[in-house]
């Protein structure tokens, strides 16, 4: 592995240590250097530093120039406007930096952090004996790209899949299995919808018994008792409503091409022995305090709106412990036993007072602090095509894998249509049909920030046209059929001597700025932005190929090579992000 320093991150090097010269009083002087349309990049931090040490710009900045030696690396340097910097780089450097790039495998060069924290991500957290919907959809295909985006910069990370398998509904369902054994034959290992659909099947069942039988009722609520205090029995049953429940969730985790490990799926109850503790510890550091017999938090900041202080409830008034309990309990956990240095909550936006005051809880007791941060990725809703909550068309929610198996068909379809054209093999249509469609699923999700809500518009999902991931798939699948027609006549080869055209560097400072941006957007939990990074690459790559001829008219042998470099690596780097995303690319579509 040989880590590349990016253009950009030497160039602001130069251009600090000249400033810092310039300027000697200037600490932590940043140059503030921005890609721009006039020159290659744009510094605008001398005009602040200049308004500090009470000097003119424009000279501050031709001082700065003086400082600099172009060659190697600097084509150009000049003041613009009242003391900007223009600044130019090298063909040389830019093609030698991506030769760099393209001989260091999958990584392309991208280093790994010399000081990596532990992060514990809470993400793809479904309900057990529940159906999943489109919202926990969101928080396994945002969790998934942002766990494998802090991977690839070497922070450690654990995976916490806090489903929802405790609680006083549970009473219910092991009651009426008791009383109606035969209702949960095991279902297939393999066969999720099955299973669900037993589970389904049981839920609707029980209820209906639970709400006109004033004596089931009765046996539920004691049943919840002996679920509490630990009976073998009750307990068994209430596995089996665990285990047919994981076997529901793994197929539709396989659906979405999403692994998902069992030693991860670390739910609710996991947490029940250190809950009696967390509420001691609460309270007996006056964190906690009793109130009409339950234990619970106040913020002053936190006031619902009768202007009443809207407190945490950590202990009932039964003794009963519910989801904050276990939260904070999780916390205590993914501290002190997993040694996490951030935790990351990805979870609809509609928790996010929870979390806000469980964080605060926490913090109070010295759990998190400024060693151990903690944070909410809150999501936004999942909207349908016209804009309001996603609902079929009789008004009931939607089924998440009814979902994806359309999402699927549609993108099946699209990719028959070429198929003859790309010569697939039907066994070829019906496995990109599934990486297409699940990519369209999970682009449209990742390419809006993740606090908006978003439309789930299969048309414009599958659309070749537009920030869509089949476009990326199709740029994707295009570059490598260029790649194979210049078959054996040309190898990927950097000639650094070689003049590049406007469209070659532009290429190729996108190339080169990969591993920075996928470093900002996991510090920023914002996979969005390497959505748009690689749709930017897409169309940087278009405008390349329009314009700078690779196979026909055949230029010069170097400059086939030269260009095939650029080819190969927007091809690895596009497959590398995508796979960041959850999102495969298909070599032939
Ligand atoms: N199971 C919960 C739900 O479906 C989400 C759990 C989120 N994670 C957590 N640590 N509270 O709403």
């Amino acid at each position: 592995m040989a880590p590349v320093t990016s253009i950009t991150a030497s160039v602001n090097q130069r251009l600090t240590a000249a400033l810092t010269s310039a300027l000697p009083e200037a600490t932590a002087a940043d140059p503030l250097l921005r890609r721009s349309d006039r020159a290659d990049y744009q510094a605008n931090g001398i005009l602040a530093l200049a308004k500090k040490a009470k000097a003119n710009p424009r000279e501050l900045a031709a001082q700065v120039v003086a400082e600099i030696e172009t060659g190697e690396l600097l084509a150009d340097v000049e003041v613009s406007g009242p003391g900007f910097l223009n600044v130019t780089v090298t063909d040389k450097a830019i093609t030698e930096t991506l030769a760099a790039r393209a001989a260091d495998g999958d990584r392309l060069g991208v280093p790994a952090k010399d000081a990596p924290g532990i992060t514990v991500i809470d993400y793809a957290q479904p309900n057990v004996a529940k159906e999943m919907h489109v919202g926990h959809l969101r928080s396994a295909v945002i969790g998934d790209a942002l766990r494998a985006m802090l991977d690839f910069t070497g922070e450690k990370t654990i995976g916490r899949h806090h489903i929802g398998d405790w609680g006083t509904q549970f009473g219910m369902l092991i009651q009426y299995l008791i009383e109606n054994p035969a209702e949960l034959a095991p279902a297939d290992e393999a066969d999720g919808e099955q299973a669900m659909s037993n589970l389904n099947r049981i839920y609707k069942a029980s209820r209906a018994v639970f709400d006109s039988d004033e004596e089931f009722k009765e046996r539920a609520r004691k049943r919840v008792v002996a679920l509490q205090s630990g009976d073998k029995e009750t307990l068994d049953l209430w596995q089996r409503f665990v285990d047919e429940s994981k076997i529901y969730f793994y197929s539709v985790f396989e659906k979405l091409d999403m692994e998902i490990r069992d030693d991860e799926i670390v739910g609710e109850s996991a947490y029940n022995d250190l809950m009696p503790e967390t509420a001691r510890l609460l309270e007996e550091s006056g964190v906690a305090v009793r109130s009409d017999g339950a234990l619970v938090v106040f913020f002053d900041e936190i006031r619902g709106k009768d202007g009443e202080p809207v407190p945490l409830i950590v202990q009932k008034k039964d003794g009963g412990f519910g989801y904050a309990a276990s939260d904070l309990s999780a916390i205590r956990n993914r501290v002190t036993d997993l040694h996490a240095t951030s935790l990351i909550y990805v979870v609809d936006v509609r928790q996010s007072l929870h979390f806000k005051m469980v964080f605060e809880a926490a913090r109070r007791m010295g759990w998190l602090s400024d060693e151990v941060t903690a944070h909410n990725m809150g999501y936004g809703t999942v909207l349908g095509a016209d804009g309001k909550p996603f609902k079929t068309r009789a008004g009931e929610t939607v089924r998440l894998e009814d979902l994806l198996d359309e999402a699927v068909e549609r993108a099946t379809a699209v990719v028959r249509e070429k198929a003859e054209k790309v010569g697939l093999t039907e066994e070829e249509i019906v496995e990109n049909g599934r990486y297409v469609g699940i990519g369209a699923v999970k682009y449209a999700d990742l390419s809006t920030s993740a606090n908006r809500d978003y439309k789930f518009d299969l048309d414009q999902m599958v659309s070749l046209n537009g920030d869509t991931s089949v476009y990326l798939q199709y740029a994707y699948a295009r570059i490598k059929s260029i790649l194979r027609r210049a078959g054996d006549s040309a190898e990927p080869v950097a000639h650094p001597e070689l003049e590049l055209a406007p469209a070659e560097r532009a290429l190729g400072l996108h190339l080169d700025a990969f591993g920075d941006l996928v470093y900002e957007a996991a510090a920023e939990y914002a996979p969005h932005k390497l959505a748009a990074y690689l749709y930017q690459l897409a169309s940087l790559f278009t405008t390349f190929y329009d314009q700078c001829p690779v196979v026909k008219p055949r230029p010069a042998q170097e400059i086939v090579e030269n260009r095939l470099l650029l080819c190969d690596l927007t091809a690895r780097t596009l497959h590398q992000g995508m796979a960041l995303l959850g999102i495969r690319t298909p070599e032939k579509l």
